[in-house]
Protein backbone atom coordinates (compact mmCIF):
# COMPACT_ATOMS: atom_id res chain seq x y z
CA UNK A 1 0.00 0.00 0.00
CA UNK A 2 1.55 3.44 -1.32
CA UNK A 3 1.95 6.09 1.51
CA UNK A 4 -0.45 8.71 0.86
CA UNK A 5 1.17 11.42 2.10
CA UNK A 6 4.30 10.80 -0.22
CA UNK A 7 1.99 10.97 -3.40
CA UNK A 8 0.88 14.22 -1.47
CA UNK A 9 3.88 15.53 -1.29
CA UNK A 10 5.09 15.11 -4.96
CA UNK A 11 1.76 16.71 -5.85
CA UNK A 12 2.69 19.81 -3.35
CA UNK A 13 6.29 19.91 -5.43
CA UNK A 14 4.63 20.09 -8.51
CA UNK A 15 2.22 22.72 -8.03
CA UNK A 16 4.94 24.78 -6.61
CA UNK A 17 7.11 24.25 -9.98
CA UNK A 18 4.06 25.33 -11.61
CA UNK A 19 3.68 28.63 -9.69
CA UNK A 20 6.86 29.16 -9.89
CA UNK A 21 6.36 30.09 -13.61
CA UNK A 22 3.75 32.99 -12.83
CA UNK A 23 5.15 35.90 -14.40
CA UNK A 24 7.68 33.97 -16.60
CA UNK A 25 7.96 35.08 -19.85
CA UNK A 26 7.14 32.84 -22.82
CA UNK A 27 9.42 33.32 -25.75
CA UNK A 28 7.49 36.72 -26.51
CA UNK A 29 4.38 35.11 -26.26
CA UNK A 30 1.33 36.89 -25.12
CA UNK A 31 1.15 34.63 -22.23
CA UNK A 32 3.37 33.82 -19.45
CA UNK A 33 4.53 30.09 -18.80
CA UNK A 34 2.06 29.01 -16.12
CA UNK A 35 -0.89 30.55 -18.31
CA UNK A 36 0.77 28.40 -21.70
CA UNK A 37 0.91 25.16 -18.99
CA UNK A 38 -2.80 25.99 -18.31
CA UNK A 39 -4.22 26.48 -21.59
CA UNK A 40 -2.20 23.23 -22.95
CA UNK A 41 -3.53 21.26 -19.99
CA UNK A 42 -7.42 22.29 -20.77
CA UNK A 43 -6.73 21.99 -24.32
CA UNK A 44 -5.18 18.18 -23.59
CA UNK A 45 -8.28 16.95 -21.58
CA UNK A 46 -10.32 17.17 -24.79
CA UNK A 47 -8.10 14.84 -26.12
CA UNK A 48 -6.23 12.27 -23.60
CA UNK A 49 -6.07 10.40 -20.73
CA UNK A 50 -4.79 11.52 -17.22
CA UNK A 51 -0.89 11.16 -18.38
CA UNK A 52 -1.61 12.98 -21.48
CA UNK A 53 -3.14 16.12 -19.15
CA UNK A 54 -0.35 15.99 -17.33
CA UNK A 55 2.28 15.75 -19.95
CA UNK A 56 0.73 18.63 -21.03
CA UNK A 57 0.92 20.60 -18.34
CA UNK A 58 4.09 20.10 -17.50
CA UNK A 59 6.17 19.92 -20.70
CA UNK A 60 7.39 22.79 -20.37
CA UNK A 61 8.38 22.50 -16.29
CA UNK A 62 12.17 23.30 -17.33
CA UNK A 63 11.40 26.75 -17.33
CA UNK A 64 10.16 26.79 -14.28
CA UNK A 65 12.63 28.48 -11.42
CA UNK A 66 11.95 25.95 -9.04
CA UNK A 67 12.98 22.80 -11.47
CA UNK A 68 15.96 24.28 -13.43
CA UNK A 69 15.12 27.69 -14.95
CA UNK A 70 16.16 26.71 -18.60
CA UNK A 71 15.18 30.06 -20.75
CA UNK A 72 16.31 28.70 -24.49
CA UNK A 73 17.84 25.54 -25.64
CA UNK A 74 21.27 25.36 -26.05
CA UNK A 75 23.38 22.61 -28.36
CA UNK A 76 24.11 20.54 -25.20
CA UNK A 77 20.62 21.00 -23.26
CA UNK A 78 16.74 21.54 -23.95
CA UNK A 79 14.41 22.04 -22.17
CA UNK A 80 12.34 18.66 -22.98
CA UNK A 81 15.21 16.32 -21.76
CA UNK A 82 15.39 18.05 -18.37
CA UNK A 83 12.02 18.24 -18.15
CA UNK A 84 11.82 14.51 -18.92
CA UNK A 85 14.17 14.02 -16.15
CA UNK A 86 12.64 15.95 -13.51
CA UNK A 87 9.03 13.91 -14.57
CA UNK A 88 10.05 10.64 -14.67
CA UNK A 89 10.56 10.00 -10.89
CA UNK A 90 7.73 12.25 -9.92
CA UNK A 91 4.99 11.08 -12.84
CA UNK A 92 6.77 7.78 -14.42
CA UNK A 93 7.93 6.95 -18.19
CA UNK A 94 4.96 7.59 -20.44
CA UNK A 95 4.54 11.51 -19.04
CA UNK A 96 8.26 11.87 -18.97
CA UNK A 97 8.70 10.79 -22.84
CA UNK A 98 5.80 12.49 -23.56
CA UNK A 99 7.04 16.13 -22.59
CA UNK A 100 10.43 15.28 -23.42
CA UNK A 101 9.04 14.56 -27.38
CA UNK A 102 7.51 17.85 -27.59
CA UNK A 103 10.61 19.21 -28.99
CA UNK A 104 11.59 15.87 -31.02
CA UNK A 105 7.55 16.48 -32.34
CA UNK A 106 8.90 19.74 -34.02
CA UNK A 107 11.67 18.27 -35.34
CA UNK A 108 9.68 15.69 -37.04
CA UNK A 109 7.18 17.93 -38.36
CA UNK A 110 9.54 20.25 -40.32
CA UNK A 111 10.82 16.94 -41.65
CA UNK A 112 7.71 15.82 -42.71
CA UNK A 113 5.07 18.94 -43.46
CA UNK A 114 6.47 20.86 -45.92
CA UNK A 115 4.54 23.57 -44.61
CA UNK A 116 5.33 23.49 -40.93
CA UNK A 117 8.69 25.29 -40.84
CA UNK A 118 7.02 28.39 -42.31
CA UNK A 119 4.61 28.34 -39.84
CA UNK A 120 7.14 28.34 -36.69
CA UNK A 121 7.28 31.34 -34.48
CA UNK A 122 11.00 33.27 -34.91
CA UNK A 123 12.48 32.14 -31.49
CA UNK A 124 11.05 28.65 -32.27
CA UNK A 125 12.34 28.75 -35.76
CA UNK A 126 15.83 29.69 -34.29
CA UNK A 127 15.60 27.08 -31.20
CA UNK A 128 15.17 24.81 -33.72
CA UNK A 129 18.89 24.45 -34.92
CA UNK A 130 19.93 23.81 -31.66
CA UNK A 131 17.60 21.27 -31.15
CA UNK A 132 19.20 18.92 -33.76
CA UNK A 133 17.27 20.51 -36.83
CA UNK A 134 14.86 18.58 -39.07
CA UNK A 135 15.09 14.82 -38.33
CA UNK A 136 16.54 12.58 -40.56
CA UNK A 137 14.56 9.64 -42.01
CA UNK A 138 16.25 6.94 -39.91
CA UNK A 139 15.06 9.21 -36.73
CA UNK A 140 11.56 10.02 -38.37
CA UNK A 141 10.87 6.08 -38.85
CA UNK A 142 12.34 5.53 -34.74
CA UNK A 143 9.59 8.31 -33.60
CA UNK A 144 7.05 6.38 -35.50
CA UNK A 145 7.62 3.12 -33.65
CA UNK A 146 6.84 4.72 -30.80
CA UNK A 147 3.41 3.55 -29.19
CA UNK A 148 2.44 7.28 -28.34
CA UNK A 149 4.11 8.96 -31.22
CA UNK A 150 0.67 10.28 -32.16
CA UNK A 151 -0.24 11.89 -28.99
CA UNK A 152 3.40 13.51 -28.91
CA UNK A 153 1.89 15.25 -31.93
CA UNK A 154 -0.89 16.07 -30.42
CA UNK A 155 0.82 17.99 -27.87
CA UNK A 156 2.91 19.56 -30.16
CA UNK A 157 -0.14 21.31 -31.78
CA UNK A 158 -1.41 22.10 -28.30
CA UNK A 159 1.73 23.82 -27.54
CA UNK A 160 1.38 25.61 -30.51
CA UNK A 161 -2.33 26.78 -29.75
CA UNK A 162 -1.84 27.44 -25.89
CA UNK A 163 -0.97 31.54 -26.13
CA UNK A 164 -4.27 32.90 -26.43
CA UNK A 165 -3.92 36.42 -24.28
CA UNK A 166 -6.80 36.42 -21.68
CA UNK A 167 -8.26 32.31 -22.32
CA UNK A 168 -10.60 31.72 -19.53
CA UNK A 169 -9.15 27.97 -18.50
CA UNK A 170 -9.43 25.95 -14.93
CA UNK A 171 -6.08 27.19 -12.28
CA UNK A 172 -3.78 24.90 -11.55
CA UNK A 173 -5.55 23.60 -8.28
CA UNK A 174 -8.37 21.82 -10.63
CA UNK A 175 -5.36 19.86 -11.98
CA UNK A 176 -5.01 18.12 -8.46
CA UNK A 177 -7.21 15.34 -9.66
CA UNK A 178 -4.95 14.12 -12.37
CA UNK A 179 -1.69 14.49 -10.42
CA UNK A 180 -2.79 12.78 -7.49
CA UNK A 181 -3.97 9.51 -10.15
CA UNK A 182 -0.77 9.86 -12.24
CA UNK A 183 1.86 9.97 -9.30
CA UNK A 184 -0.16 7.13 -7.27
CA UNK A 185 -0.58 5.15 -10.20
CA UNK A 186 3.46 5.43 -10.79
CA UNK A 187 4.46 4.67 -7.28
CA UNK A 188 1.95 2.04 -7.29
CA UNK A 189 3.50 0.68 -10.73
CA UNK A 190 7.59 1.48 -9.52
CA UNK A 191 6.63 -0.55 -5.90
FE1 LIG B 1 5.12 24.80 -24.57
Amino acid sequence: MDDPSAVESTVEDIVAACRSMVGLPYDGEPVDQLEHALQCAALARLHGDDEFVVAALLHDIARAPAVAGIPYDGPHEHHGATAARWLKPRVGARVAWLAEQHVAAKRYLVATDPGYADRLTEVSARTLTAQGGPMSPTEVQAFRSHRDWRLALMLRAIDDQGKVPGARVPGIDDYHGELRRVVAGHRGAAG
